[in-house]
C-alpha cells in the first residue's frame, strides 16, 4: 500500500475500520494493523486533519438530505467485517464510587450486551473487573481530553457503544459565599466535560452508540442554594436532548438521567448538609444501583429523558406547569 493509500484510508475510516476497509479492497491486513500514531512516524506526519469536526470523521455521516432508514447492501455487507474487527468500549466518567461504580458493576455483568472493555474515569481509577481499564484523571483539566482521545485512536478497532458522563460533585450553599474554585470547578466538570468527551468520542462511535449523561432532578427548576449546580444540570439536560434530536436519524441517541438523591460519597462533598438534609427531606433517597439499572435501560431503548422515580417525574410535569415564582414557593414550603 502506497502512502497516497493510506491516506485515503486515513480520511475515509476511523482507526479500528482500517483492517476490515483493507481486506475489503484486497490489500495485506498486516499492511494497516498499526496504531495511527505508529503509521503517523513512519510517513513523518499527522494522516488527517485531527480538527475536522466530528461528522466528518464519524462512520455514519449523512447530511440531512441523504438520511434514508436502511443503507444500501453493500454497505451493509462491508459493516459485517467491521463488526469483526472492533473493539466495544463503554466509557465511564465518576467510576470510582456511587452511581458511577454501579454503572460500571451492571456493564461488567453484561447489562448493556457484549463488551471488550470498560474504560472508567477519575482521579481515583482503578482496576475493578477484567473488563477495566483504568484512567486515572481530572476531567476538569483539558489535557485529560486528549489523552482519552489519543488512547481510542491507539486502540485497534475502536468502537464507543457507551458514553457515560457521570463525574460530578455539587456544592450546596449561597453562591456570594462559595469559595470561586468551588464554582469553576463544578462548571468545568459538569458542563465542559460531557461536551468535549462527546465531541471527542464521536467519531468512534456508530449506530447503535449511546450517551447517557448524569443530570438530575435539580436540572427541573433554578434552585437557590445550588445556583451554579442546578444551571449546569439543566445545560445537561437540554443539550442532551437536544443533540439526541440530531443524531437520531443515525441511531446515535443521548438520554439524559435525572436522579434524585442518592446516598452517594456526593452528599460528603455536598457543604452545607442541613440544605441537603431538608432537600432530600423533599426529594427523598433512591438506590444507586437502581438508578443504574434505569439508566442504561433508557439507554439502550434510545430514550432521551429518563427519570427513574415516579414522583419526581410528577415534579418535573409540575415545573413545566407552574409559573417559576409559585413553584419555588410551594418548594420552599414542602422543605419547611
Ligand atoms: N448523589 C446524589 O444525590 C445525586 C443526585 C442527582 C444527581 N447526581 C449526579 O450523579 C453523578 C454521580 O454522583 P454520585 O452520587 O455517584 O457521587 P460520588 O459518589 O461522589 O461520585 C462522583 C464521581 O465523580 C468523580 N469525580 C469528581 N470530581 C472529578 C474530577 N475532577 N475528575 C474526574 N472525576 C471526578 C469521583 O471520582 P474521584 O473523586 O476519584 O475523581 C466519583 O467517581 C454526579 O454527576 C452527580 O451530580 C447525584
Amino acid at each position: 500500500m502506497n502512502i497516497r493509500q493510506l491516506k485515503f484510508f486515513c480520511q475515509t475510516s476511523l482507526t479500528g475500520t482500517f483492517s476490515a476497509t483493507a481486506r475489503d479492497e484486497g490489500v495485506t491486513v498486516q499492511a494497516v494493523s498499526k496504531s495511527i500514531h505508529e503509521l503517523e512516524g513512519e510517513v513523518g506526519g499527522p494522516l488527517f486533519d485531527r480538527s475536522a469536526p466530528p461528522r466528518a470523521r464519524m462512520r455514519v455521516s449523512p447530511t440531512p438530505g441523504e438520511r434514508t432508514k436502511r443503507r444500501p447492501r453493500a454497505a451493509r455487507s462491508s459493516s459485517r467485517h467491521t463488526e469483526a474487527a472492533m473493539t466495544r468500549i463503554a466509557i465511564v466518567t465518576g467510576a470510582s464510587s456511587g452511581l458511577g461504580a454501579e454503572l460500571v458493576r451492571q456493564l461488567a455483568e453484561g447489562t448493556f450486551g457484549p463488551l471488550d472493555q470498560i474504560w472508567t474515569v477519575s482521579r481515583h481509577a482503578r482496576q475493578t473487573s477484567p473488563l477495566v481499564r483504568p484512567f486515572a484523571l481530572d476531567l476538569t483539566d483539558p489535557a485529560s481530553f486528549d489523552a482519552l482521545e489519543d488512547a481510542l485512536r491507539e486502540t485497534p478497532g475502536a468502537r464507543v457503544v457507551l458514553l457515560a458522563n457521570n463525574a460530578g460533585f455539587g456544592t450546596f450553599g449561597d453562591f456570594a459565599d462559595m469559595p470561586a474554585p468551588d464554582n469553576a470547578a463544578m462548571a468545568r466538570l459538569l458542563m465542559l466535560a460531557p461536551v468535549e468527551l462527546t465531541y471527542r468520542t464521536l467519531p468512534f462511535m456508530g449506530p447503535g452508540s449511546r450517551v447517557l449523561n448524569v443530570s438530575s432532578v435539580a436540572a427541573f427548576m433554578p434552585q437557590p442554594q445550588l445556583a451554579t449546580y442546578s444551571a449546569a444540570k439543566r445545560f445537561v439536560l437540554d443539550f442532551s436532548r437536544a443533540l439526541d434530536a440530531e443524531l437520531g436519524d443515525v441511531d446515535i441517541h443521548v438520554t439524559a438521567l435525572c436522579p434524585r438523591f442518592m446516598r452517594t460519597a456526593f452528599l460528603d462533598h455536598a457543604g452545607a448538609n442541613d440544605v441537603a438534609a431538608r432537600m432530600s427531606r423533599l426529594t427523598g433517597f433512591e438506590d444507586a444501583g437502581r438508578v443504574a439499572e434505569r439508566g442504561l435501560a433508557a439507554a439502550r431503548a434510545g430514550r432521551a429523558l429518563c427519570i427513574p422515580s415516579a414522583s419526581m417525574r410528577a415534579l418535573y410535569l409540575a415545573t413545566k406547569l407552574l409559573p417559576y415564582p409559585l413553584a419555588l414557593a410551594a418548594e420552599r414550603a414542602l422543605m419547611g
